[in-house]
Order: C-alpha cells, then structure tokens, then sequence
C-alpha cells in the first residue's frame, strides 16, 4: 500500500496508521485486520468505545465550522463513530479533519446518507426500477450513486431498502423492489455489489446497508411504523430471502426496522439480529438501527432509555442512530452488570472493521476529493444512463386502438397536477437532488416536439381539494399548490383541451405522497383528478394518461374509460425526456408491475403468490357461495404482478420441459420460444413460475423463479430456457428446514403472472 500525504497527525493516529498500512487491507486475508483492530482497542477508554457506537445526524454543521459545532466538539473527544446527511466534500472533510488530528485516537468517521435511488443524478424510485427487471441496468444505477456519493465525500448509503411489500397503502413501498421476494433477492444482489464493488477497495466503492431489518414492509393496515405479526414460515418463505441475499452478497452493514417482530421489536430482538442475521446466514456487519429506535421502544412498552438501550446491545444491535441511548447509558449498565464489556467490545469491533474493511484507517481522506465533485456528479453521461433506464421502468398498462405512440407533431396538450412540477419528477427519498436542474414534463415534451407542433400545459387541478392534505402531500421543497378556483382551473384545462389533437394527462402523487410517513387509507386517483380526467374524456379527444405514483393505484374507473394509461412511478431526474422517449415511440415500453393493481381497497393486501386455501374460486368467476372471496367483487386484480404491455406484440409457443421427472441432484431445462409478432423491435421480460403441488405445508398457486428480459427484431424468435434444480424446489417446513419435498410440480411460464402455459414434472 502507498503511503499517502494525508493530514493525519498526533502520536497516536501515527502508530495506528503504521499498523493500518502494514499490509493491503484487502485480500491479505482477517488475520492483519484482527490485529490490528486488536491493538486499536487495547488503546480505547470506555467512552471511546462508545463513542465509536454513536451515530448523530449532521444538522448543526455549516461549511468552515465543523470544529466549533456540537458534533465537532463531540468528535474532538471520541464520543462518534459516525454521522450522516451531510452534503459536500469541504463539510465531510472538516468533520474528518476534527476526528483524525483532534480526538486523542484520530479514528476516521463513516460518513452516511439516504443515496436510495441515485445521488445528484436521480434514477427513478426503486419500486420503478424494480419493473425493469433489469437487474444489470439496477446494478448500474447502485454503480453510479456510489461514484456520485463518494465524490462528495459519502462512503456509507442505507441502502438497497429490500423490504418485501403487499399492502400499497403503506408509503414505503415506493422505496422496495414489490411484493417478490426472488426477484427482490436477485435486486439485492445486483444493487449491494453495485454500490460496494468487489471489496470497496476503490475510492467510488462505498458500503451498503441493507434495510430494514426486519420485515417493515408489512404493518398491519398498511400504516407505517405499526405492528407486524406473521409466522415464522411466512417470514422465511416470503420476506426474508432479499436480506439473506444482500448478506450472502456481502453488504457492509444492515439497519434494524421500526416494527416488532413476532412480538419483540426488530431492534432489541436477538432471535433475528444474533440468531438468524449472524447464525443462520453467517453475515458478519455491523447492525445499526433505524432514526431513534432505541429510544422508540421506550414507546412500545421495553422500559426506560438504559433499559432499551441495554436490550439493544445484548441482541445484537452495534451503532444507535440519533437515540443517544448507547452513549449516554451503557456506561451506567455496564457498572451495574446489566451489559458486560465482552458485548460492547463485540459492537465496537465490527464497526472497526467496517471503517478498516473501507480503507478509512489508510486514508481518512480516501473520499475527499474537491475536482471530484466537480467533475463526478451530474455528469452528462450519468444522465444518458439515467434517462434510458428510466424508460425501462414505464409499464404500460392500456393502450386501446394504438393510441400510443403518439406523433412528434400537431397540438399536444399537456394537462394535470404533475404536468409542469420540477421538483416532484424525483420521487421520494432524493435528499441529494437539485430540483430545479430537472425538467418537467412539460418542459420534456415541448423539447421533444421542437418545432414540429405546438404544445400547451393547464394544471387543471390540484394535486388533491383538500389544501391541508396537499400540504402534508408536497413537504421539502416540492409545494405545487395553485390558488385559483377549482371552476378557473378547470375552464381553462378544457380550452387547451379543446385546442388539441391529443390531450397527455399528467394524474396521480406528488413525490412525497409515498415514502416515508406516507400512507394513505384511500389509493385511488383523488376525487378531483378523477373529475379532471373524466371532463378531459368528453370532451372526445384521445386522452393518455401518464400516473405518477409511489405504489399501485386503483384505477378501475380509468381502465375502462380511458383509452391509454402508462404508469410512469417517479423516473427521477431525467424523468420527462424518459417519458417523452417512451411516449413518442422511440423507445417501446417494457416494464412489468412488480407490485399487483388492485381493483378496489378491499382487496388489499393482494398478491399472486397466495395460497390455494380450501375452498378456492376461480379468478374469473365473480361469486360463488361458500368459496373464498367477496360478495361484492372479484378475487381478480385490475393488472397482476408481471403485467405490461408493449408497442408490439409476443407469442409464447412450444413450452417444453426436458424431461418429467427429475432426482433431487438432476435438473429438468424448461424452454420456451418467443416470437416478436408486431411490426417493432422490443424487450420482453419472460416469466418462469413454479407451484408445488404437495407438500408437508400449504404451498403457494405460483412462486417467480426465473425471469429474462430479451431483446426481439420485429418478427425475431428466441428460445428462452429455465434450468430447474432441487434448490428452486425447496422452502421452508414448519421446522424452518429447507427443503425439496418429493411429488409433482408445475412449471409455468408467461408475460406475466396471470397469462401463463403449464406443464407438470415429479421430483422423485
Ligand atoms: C428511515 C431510514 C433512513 C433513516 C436515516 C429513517 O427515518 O426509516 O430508512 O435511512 O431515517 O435518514
């Protein structure tokens, strides 16, 4: 290793750089980390060791005056072991400056931040991404946040967020990849390598943080923070497998989630923490919990702040964020024998390691670099990437009598509440983002059109009637309201309306009507944009519409009576020339929900990987006395898990499966041929699903277990094949043993999870 000029002072930071720079720290196996990290804790007080558990946010830092801060004098006497959200290189470097030649041990910072769905450069939500299905393109957009992040100085991101989702009332679902747990797994994987690289050797590799642990995407009502209560066998089965992922895949560090689980909250719960995260699936992070969860559970019932904390520590849970619970009692339990040393010395240790796994003990300044963030962040190139993986994240949902593509030309009108908004193209969790760089959407179809038609914009509406709901709707800098009446609003969408060929209704969220703090008792398109789009109709032009939303939406109205409707999520910063790509059909759609459309609130949760039960009832078949279902709706969705359309069309033909038995150690290849039988070149995204007939508990009518996104000519075909073995057979018995149990099976494959060809095969 290089030893490099860095401002690293102080006897002590000498001695421990010595040591840290003894050997590469990566690939020269644990043992030289061990050591060293060995060493580095005989030096520490106590206080310093639980500085090193102490993760404050940065609010009180100003460029220039980090030493004279709180948190900087807090840093000058060992008391933190890290801080996040702040932006900008000098910042970062001051504050680093404080811990390295201030503190008497000169330990480096981790510095943090909410990087979810890009940096300055903004990729669209993950709930979008996740309907590329792209997990090359997902890896890529992890890729570029971490050069973006680390380029101002960020080397820690809480996330991949990899929280399974059935309930869209729940605002966070925007932040997940759906309601699949294999393809939130394969999601996992791709977003923690792409953020941490192979080893986070690199100056643009930062570490990952996978979050939240565990389970926090299923509160009871879809409300967010409340209660989860599910079995064990359902934990494992249907929302563990994205964590297990991006712990085999090597992330960094994982953040307990809000909630309880069974019973015990995520926090101060051993079972998960130390039991099944570092025994079970042998992961070896730092844990650090969720904004104040240690002293929330004061609030759920655990006892006093020392209490909680200490219930923290013993579980399993390394670094406090914000409760300064781990700072501010441990020392007391500690006297009081209610912790012992050995597991404030575990906690320490792995948050060490993480800083010497990072290279922070080589160089503190590893991410300090000034031309960097000039030149790294927001980069033309960034942007390319962004705006054509935003267009893979469109599904489109109905597209009658060819409305789309529309022309390059003639009167376009643009109207709706998300029409003409910077700030809300991001999506929710964009804490780096720089509104006013973006376009609207306006803005990105009037570049689109140039000079070849004309293109005019009314809001028609606002976001929601209610002002108070859309100021809690629109927070961060992302206010829309217009004051006009709701009659001057309206009269005036319908004279551009009537002014146009055809009329591009912008409808749906604001970035923060999902996300966190945001769930809503009601999904449907407010009353308002449904009166909006229902004048828009008669008034007898072709309408798209375009839905801008953080979850899924129910819009069984719209489906019916208007004639096209492309779910756009939030694309991010290149969001409007994405959309303008897709809309005048230079791109062709390709997304596939990931997350099932109800028809009514009813339904929710709705998913396609339930179980049989019973009494089952055909999906198309609206009531039946004495089977599962409603007596006032279908069981069936508005549009299933894997729907999308496209500006072509597919044929799935010659399904075919290898062979129709197979032994616990053989494989069956099921292949099927598909065939772009439209006139334009496209991606499909081909869906395997598999059903297990019989086993010891009750299985799910269809699980995804492979999937592929293809590229097809206009006419081309491609057979697709799905390699079937003993371990995409097994789950979780009622003993928690993974297992493949012998008997017949279904392997199914399709567009999408509804439109599926079967054929049966036994495990012998
Ligand atoms: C969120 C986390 C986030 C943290 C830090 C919390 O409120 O639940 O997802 O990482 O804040 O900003």
């Amino acid at each position: 290793m290089k030893l490099k000029n860095f401002l690293y002072t102080g006897a002590a930071a000498v001695a421990l750089f010595a040591m840290a720079s003894c050997g590469d720290s990566k690939g020269q196996g644990n043992g030289e980390m061990h050591a060293f990290v060995d060493d580095l804790m005989a030096k520490m007080t106590l206080e310093e060791k639980l500085g090193q558990l102490n993760l404050p946010a940065s609010d009180d830092i100003v460029t220039g005056q980090a030493q004279s801060s709180n948190i900087g004098s807090m840093v000058a006497k060992g008391q933190v072991g890290g801080v996040f959200n702040i932006k900008g290189v000098e910042k970062i470097r001051d504050l680093q400056r404080v811990a390295v030649e201030e503190s008497r041990l000169g330990i480096p910072l981790l510095f943090g931040m909410d990087v979810i769905h890009g940096y300055e450069t903004v990729f669209p939500i993950p709930l979008a991404l996740s309907c590329s299905w792209d997990t090359v393109a997902i890896e890529r957009t992890a890729r570029i946040a971490a050069t973006e992040a680390s380029a101002s100085g960020i080397c820690w991101t809480f996330s991949p967020m990899v929280d399974i989702c059935r309930d869209p009332r729940w605002g966070r679902a925007s932040e997940g990849s759906g309601e699949d747990p294999f393809l939130g797994a394969a999601i996992a994987r791709a977003m923690v390598h792409g953020y941490q690289g192979d080893n986070m050797e690199n100056n643009n590799e930062i570490m990952a943080c996978v979050k939240h642990f565990a389970l926090y995407g299923a509160p009871e009502a879809g409300r967010d923070y409340n209660t989860v209560d599910m079995s064990r066998q359902r934990m494992f089965n249907e929302y563990f497998e994205p964590y297990k992922a991006g712990a085999e895949a090597g992330a960094g560090s994982f953040m307990t989630s809000f909630n309880t689980v069974d019973g015990v909250p995520a926090t101060a719960n051993r079972w998960l923490l130390t039991d099944v995260l570092r025994g079970m699936w042998g992961w070896d992070g730092f844990v650090v919990t969720d904004y104040t969860a240690i002293s929330e559970m004061i609030a759920h019932g655990l006892g006093d702040l020392q209490q909680v904390s200490a219930l923290a520590l013993k579980a399993g849970t390394d670094m406090d964020m914000v409760a300064d619970g781990f700072n501010g009692t441990l020392a007391q339990s500690l006297e009081e024998g209610k912790v012992d040393l050995g597991q404030i010395d575990a906690a320490v240790r792995r948050i060490l390691e993480a800083k010497y796994k990072l290279g922070l003990f080589q160089d503190p300044y590893k991410y300090i670099n000034v031309d960097r963030e000039k030149n790294e962040v927001y980069t033309d190139a960034n942007r390319d990437e962004a705006r054509k993986i935003a267009t893979e994240t469109f599904v489109l949902l109905k597209n009658e009598g060819n409305v789309l593509p529309l022309k390059k030309g003639g009167r376009i009108a643009v109207v709706g509440p998300l029409g003409d908004t910077r700030s809300n193209m991001p999506g929710t969790w964009s804490v780096a983002a720089a509104f006013d760089k973006y376009k609207s959407l306006y803005e990105g179809i009037r570049d689109a059109v140039g000079n070849n038609g004309t293109v005019t914009y009314a809001k028609g509406t606002n976001l929601v009637s209610d002002p108070e709901l859309e100021a809690n709707a629109t927070m961060f800098g992302r206010e829309m309201r217009d004051n006009r009446s709701e009659a001057a609003l309206l009269a005036e969408a319908l004279q551009v309306a009537r002014n146009s060929d055809v009329i591009i209704a912008a409808m749906g969220e604001s970035s923060e009507f999902s996300g966190e703090s945001s769930s809503r008792s009601d999904i449907s398109l407010p009353e308002n944009q449904k009166a909006l789009l229902k004048a828009l109709v008669a008034t007898g032009k072709p309408v798209v519409m375009l839905n801008f939303s953080g979850r899924a939406t129910i819009m069984s109205w719209e489906s019916e009576n208007v004639p096209a409707i492309l779910n756009v999520w939030f694309g991010g910063s290149e969001a409007a020339d994405a959309i303008a790509d897709v809309v005048f059909g230079d791109v062709c759609p390709s997304g596939k929900l990931t997350c099932t459309m109800p028809r009514n609130m009813g339904q929710i949760p709705i998913y396609y990987n339930h179980f049989n039960t019973g009494r089952p009832k055909a999906q198309d078949v609206k009531f039946e006395k004495f089977r599962t279902g409603y007596i006032d709706s279908p069981n069936s969705p508005l549009y299933p898990f894997g729907y999308g359309l496209s500006y072509t069309t597919f044929e799935y033909s010659d399904f075919a499966l290898s062979s129709t038995e197979m032994t616990a150690d053989g494989t069956i290849t099921a292949s099927v041929k598909v065939t772009n039988t439209g006139s334009r070149d496209a991606d499909e995204i081909v869906q395997f699903y598999l059903r297990d007939l019989v086993g010891s508990s009750a299985r799910p009518v269809k699980e995804l277990k492979g999937f592929n996104r293809i590229n097809l000519k206009a006419g081309e075909s491609k057979v697709v094949e799905f390699v079937i073995t003993a371990d995409l057979l097994k789950y979780y018995n009622f003993e928690l043993e993974y297992v493949a149990e012998p008997g017949e099976f279904v392997a199914m494959v399709g567009p999408d999870s509804e439109n599926v060809q079967s054929l049966n095969f036994t495990l012998k």
